[in-house]
């Protein structure tokens, strides 16, 4: 267990907009930052943290909160691994109590797994450095690539030794269990091979490793090199999807890339490994692989998290150029830029980058960054030079690259310049683009109008818009909001109360007073003993209340950093509404006015009022149900009002005459009460 003590001093250190800065480039926005949603695939920016508030919101998903919610969410950190990881971005020391046997046992099995992982990560890193086979073979190895020590340590290089079980021993020794050794896939069950009397193997042996950072720097698998060429087992192995490890949404490179990426805006793709690190080796960091697959779009949504531009590095011999242009539409379509790099034959940026500094480099970088679009018309036009069947082909491939743009002014751009290159006249391309896009858009509509979606829509918002258990808990919220946001704002309340005058004549008579929202809202609810039916709103009622007993004012601190997530959600969502208006351009002042304070006692007035009356009619709804079990048909015309239809249908029902006596009487009472209510809510309107 974390203490106490560096709970608190983690909260002091962290903030909100450094924690999320290292996963989303955030702009300045007034005093507020703003950038791409981390949850949702989106090109215009929706997600906004608050420097002062020390929040967080993303207006797309509708999640937000506090930093350490930020990396619950982002990097699905428990509480206490993200309290740690913060601790150490912090430089806070972390003080724990010892863990039991019972809690090492509680600790969930994607936790047991991370676990694994890094004691492996730790295991073969030390072979590589202190055992003599790893130090004659490993270690040499990567000496000959020309790998530094620094280079070594900073990607947590290491080795498998050469033996059958000696990973698997060694974890089994330190107490890690074979169930999580398997699912990691660091040992193979069952495989019973001669040399071995276990029914386990390592899965790693004989090869340099590299392990597999995700992007806030947890170990969630490895690649194994093989170092005799000779060998006739793959030149890698890697670590098989796990619940730790997901190939398609992790780049190799990405956790010692993302500052780069984001300072530089660009992000260079290569293919492997041995690429990155000699990248970085020569001092370019902002560089990640795909490992030698096919990109996703997950991987691709990794990449825009923090820049908008991306530059692919092919190899100068790469057959695969042309297998991998198609990967390359996917990078279009999210609406990122793209721009290729061609290597001189023979070299791949690996061996590019060890035999040149980082000026040359840099230079030949950027003299060779070619625009993507230019770069696949001029690769596909040497193949289809005297062809014209193989041109035709060509036209339909660059166009459908085009339609995969999103902005349709760039569209253009591209099909003009290729009409140009090519020399075709543009009419044909753009016919040939309005065909592509109509297909698609078809394709689009048939795949909705299959699964459902639209029609389910329609009939839910109509099936729910007036369901009165909704407008409680819309004006619950309402309340609370007023709450949190006014609560001790000094207001003057009006009221109108029934005075008897000297003759004995009742008059209504206006009366008004001084008091704070806060405590107008508790007196008025404690008169009708009003609780609040949704958990969340309650815990944030009493919190707020209590706060403003005890300090005279309100700390959201206490709720957005609160343990229920409900509750931290709703006090987000609350503090950050009027953000929201921050993130359109149209200037917040002119849609958004807060209430100035004479418009405050009608908010509070208005909200309680139409509290009592939903509640109200809820509970006539309640009687009237308790008194005709079966529902009955209406033949009602349409201009009696809701309760009199009510009151008339059970009133056909005839059951126990005392009990239904008794709760007609109720239903009378509450009716009364419900107009007295309107015409209340009708003065002060
Ligand atoms: N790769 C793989 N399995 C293989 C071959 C390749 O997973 N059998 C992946 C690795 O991530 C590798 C990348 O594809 O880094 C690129 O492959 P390649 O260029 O062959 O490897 P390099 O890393 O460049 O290795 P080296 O330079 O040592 O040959
Ligand atoms: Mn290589």
């Amino acid at each position: 267990m974390i203490t106490r003590n560096t709970i608190d001093k983690v909260f002091e250190a962290a903030r909100v907009e450094e924690v999320i800065g290292d996963f989303v480039q955030l702009k300045k926005s007034g005093s507020n930052y703003k950038g791409l949603s981390p949850f949702n695939n989106e090109k215009t920016p929706s997600f906004m943290v608050s420097p002062v508030k020390q929040i967080w919101k993303d207006f797309s998903s509708g999640k937000g909160g506090n930093a350490i919610s930020f990396l619950m969410e982002h990097e699905h950190y428990t509480y206490p691994e993200a309290i740690k990881y913060l601790a150490k971005k912090y430089n806070i020391e972390l003080e724990e109590t010892e863990q039991s046997d019972e809690q090492k046992k509680l600790a969930g099995e994607r936790e047991s797994m991370y676990l694994v992982a890094n004691f492996a990560k730790n295991y073969f890193h030390k072979n590589l450095l202190k055992t003599e086979p790893g130090k004659a073979i490993g270690l040499s190895y990567f000496r000959e690539r020309g790998f530094t020590d620094h280079t070594i340590k900073k990607f947590e290089l290491g080795y498998a030794l050469d033996k059958w079980t000696a990973f698997t021993d060694a974890a089994l020794d330190q107490g890690y269990q074979i169930k999580y050794l398997e699912k990691t896939g660091l040992t193979i069950l069952k495989d019973i091979p001669e040399k071995t009397k276990n029914n386990y193997t390592d899965r790693f042996r004989g090869r340099v490793i590299f392990p597999i950072h995700s992007m806030s720097g947890r170990v969630l698998g490895f690649g194994g090199r093989i170092l005799k060429s000779t060998a006739k087992t793959a030149k890698y192995i890697n670590s098989p999807e796990s619940d730790i490890y997901h190939k398609s949404k992790v780049l190799y490179g990405i956790f010692h890339a993302k500052k780069e990426i984001a300072k530089k805006d660009n992000c260079y793709l290569v293919e492997g490994y041995t690429d990155v690190i000699s990248f970085n080796q020569t001092g370019i960091e902002n560089v990640v692989a795909s490992s030698g697959t096919a990109l996703t779009p997950e991987q691709i949504r990794l990449i825009r998290r923090l820049t908008k531009n991306i530059t692919v590095l092919f190899d100068g011999d790469a057959a695969g150029i042309r297998a991998s242009l198609r990967g390359i539409d996917l990078i279009l379509a999210e609406g990122m830029n793209v721009k290729t790099v061609l290597f001189p034959d023979g070299e791949d940026p690996d061996s590019f980058a060890r035999k040149n500094s980082l000026e040359s480099l840099e230079v030949f970088l950027e003299e060779n960054a070619r625009d993507f679009i230019r770069f696949k018309v001029s690769l596909l036009m040497e193949d289809a030079q005297n062809d014209p069947i193989k041109k035709a082909g060509l036209i339909r491939d660059i166009v459908a690259t085009i339609s995969k743009i999103p902005n349709p002014i760039q569209q253009e751009v591209y099909i003009q310049e290729c009409a140009r290159i090519m020399d075709i006249s543009e009419r044909v391309l753009f016919g040939e683009l309005a065909q592509i896009t109509k297909k698609e858009q078809r394709n689009l509509a048939e795949k909705k109008s299959a699964s459902g979606i639209e029609s389910l829509k329609v009939v839910k918002s109509k099936d729910t818009a007036f369901k009165k258990e909704d407008q409680l808990e819309l004006l619950e919220r309402k309340l609370v909001e007023i709450l949190l946001l006014y609560g001790n704002y000094v207001v003057e309340f009006t009221d109108y109360i029934e005075v008897e005058d000297e003759d004995g004549i009742v008059k209504i008579e206006k009366q008004q007073y001084e008091n704070t929202v806060a405590n107008e809202i508790y007196l008025q609810l404690q008169d009708d003993e009003i609780e609040f039916s949704n958990p969340a709103f309650k815990t944030i009622y009493y919190d707020v209340i209590h706060q403003l007993n005890q300090e005279e004012k309100i700390i959201a601190d206490a709720l957005t950093n609160n343990e229920n997530e409900a509750v931290r959600k709703v006090v987000t969502d609350i503090l950050m509404d009027d953000e929201k208006y921050v993130l359109s351009d149209w200037g917040r002042k002119e849609i958004y006015v807060r209430p100035k304070d004479k418009s405050l006692p009608k908010l509070v007035t208005d909200a309680i009022l139409n509290l009592r009356r939903i509640l109200i009619e809820l509970k006539i709804q309640e009687l009237i149900s308790e008194e005709k079990p079966e529902p009955v048909e209406e033949k009602i015309s349409d201009n009696i009002t809701e309760t009199n239809q009510e009151l008339h249908q059970a009133d056909t029902q005839n059951n126990d005459e005392a009990n239904r006596h008794e709760t007609l009487e109720l239903i009378m009472n509450y009716t009364g009460l419900k107009k007295l209510l309107y015409e209340k809510l009708d003065r002060v309107v």
